[in-house]
């Protein structure tokens, strides 16, 4: 990789994407503060976003387009925190302008995308990689312990899923050509959990999809997102993973991801985890907190891989896994059949 860097604080951020929903921009530039690099610029194309990322960070450069930036800044890392469907070409526009890449998840929406940023990184000999925060979440970090530990045996299934009962929202992400579809927005993070825990090669997967029930009532309307998007996933070593995410369920089930083991169980929300062994008969229930997120981990990792070389945790080849699995199983659903993956 070329244009390594002397120390961190030469890494000048330039932030695509100041938007409000979450305040993300603010998030991404103190975690990168802490890593010890440098907030540069903002491309934001609305005017009120950009004046509050002016607020936030006095001093910082505010373009109304990622084109200006790149001409006129000397932003070396850029990251892409927009809707799913401009993160290949933005990110591409930048790796051919020769910066370095994080990309919000989903890294993009289709594997052809990702094999496309992966290449252009490559050539132009940059980083890309995906920002999964939910990498250093507590609650998987603990699930990695428990099963490492051997406490529930070995992995049956892993059963990934998140519901409720209502329309989606006016949102961008309600559109299933700006997301990608129901299952992008936080079945990316349940695949990226649940791929940690399986470390197995995918076999195949299986998409359903129902669609129909709310679209009437969206602002989207046939571009709504699915009612419920599903997911089947067959492993190379005899596991299996179920991913389901849905606007349709009127009693949703306990957990996010659920993980059946030969000896016992293991279960998590956002706040708790719930382990149960079974001793013969008996079953020993143990409940906890999940232990805090130490989501700044990953750009004190990106810092020490553009600065010393350190290994990158996130690479793009791993982000790709989660969006391959979500691609197939988009195809899969339209198909109706089983489909095998290029990348295992
Ligand atoms: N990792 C996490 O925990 C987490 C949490 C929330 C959101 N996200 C991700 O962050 C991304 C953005 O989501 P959000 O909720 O912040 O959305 P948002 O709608 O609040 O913000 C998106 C912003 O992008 C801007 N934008 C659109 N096209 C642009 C372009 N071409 N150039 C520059 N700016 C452009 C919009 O004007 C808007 O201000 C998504 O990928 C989402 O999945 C991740």
């Amino acid at each position: 990789m070329k244009n390594r860097f002397k120390q961190a604080k030469d890494i000048k951020v330039g932030v695509i994407g100041y938007g409000g929903a979450f305040n993300m921009g603010k998030l991404h530039l103190q975690d990168m503060l802490k890593a010890g690099m440098t907030p540069w610029a903002v491309a934001e194309p609305d005017a009120v976003r950009l004046a509050v990322a002016a607020k936030e960070f006095p001093g910082i450069q505010t373009y109304a387009s990622v084109t200006e930036m790149l001409a006129k800044s000397e932003v070396n890392l850029v990251v892409i925190i927009t809707p799913h469907n401009t993160h290949a070409p933005i990110a591409l526009q930048c790796l051919r302008a020769g910066r370095h890449v994080v990309s919000e998840k989903p890294l993009a929406i289709t594997t052809a995308e990702c094999d496309a940023m992966i290449a252009a990184a490559r050539k132009a000999g940059v980083m890309v990689s995906t920002f999964h925060n939910r990498h250093w979440d507590g609650s998987i970090v603990k699930a990695l312990e428990v099963v490492r530990s051997g406490a529930i045996g070995d992995i049956v299934r892993i059963e990934a899923h998140m519901g409720q009962w209502g329309k989606p929202g006016d949102w961008w992400r309600s559109s299933k050509s700006i997301s990608g579809g129901i299952l992008y927005d936080w079945g990316v993070h349940l695949l990226e959990y649940s791929l940690q825990l399986l470390d197995s090669e995918i076999a195949e997967v299986s998409g359903f999809a129902k669609s129909g029930f709310w679209a009437g009532q969206s602002k989207w309307g046939a571009d709504t997102i699915e009612d419920e998007g599903f997911a089947v996933v067959r492993f190379k070593s005899g596991t299996w993973l179920t991913l389901c995410v849905t606007g349709i369920d009127a009693s949703p089930k306990r957990g996010m991801v659920e993980v059946t083991g030969t000896k016992g169980t293991f279960w998590w929300d956002y706040d708790n985890y719930e382990i149960t062994v079974r001793d013969s008969e008996k079953a020993i229930v143990t409940k906890g907190r999940n232990p805090t997120s130490l989501w700044e981990k990953y750009y004190e990792n990106v810092a020490a891989h553009l600065v010393k070389g350190a290994p990158l945790t996130i690479t793009p080849e791993w982000s790709r896994r989660p969006i391959h699995i979500l691609d197939l199983a988009d195809r899969s659903a339209r198909e109706g059949r089983a489909l095998k993956p290029k990348y295992v």
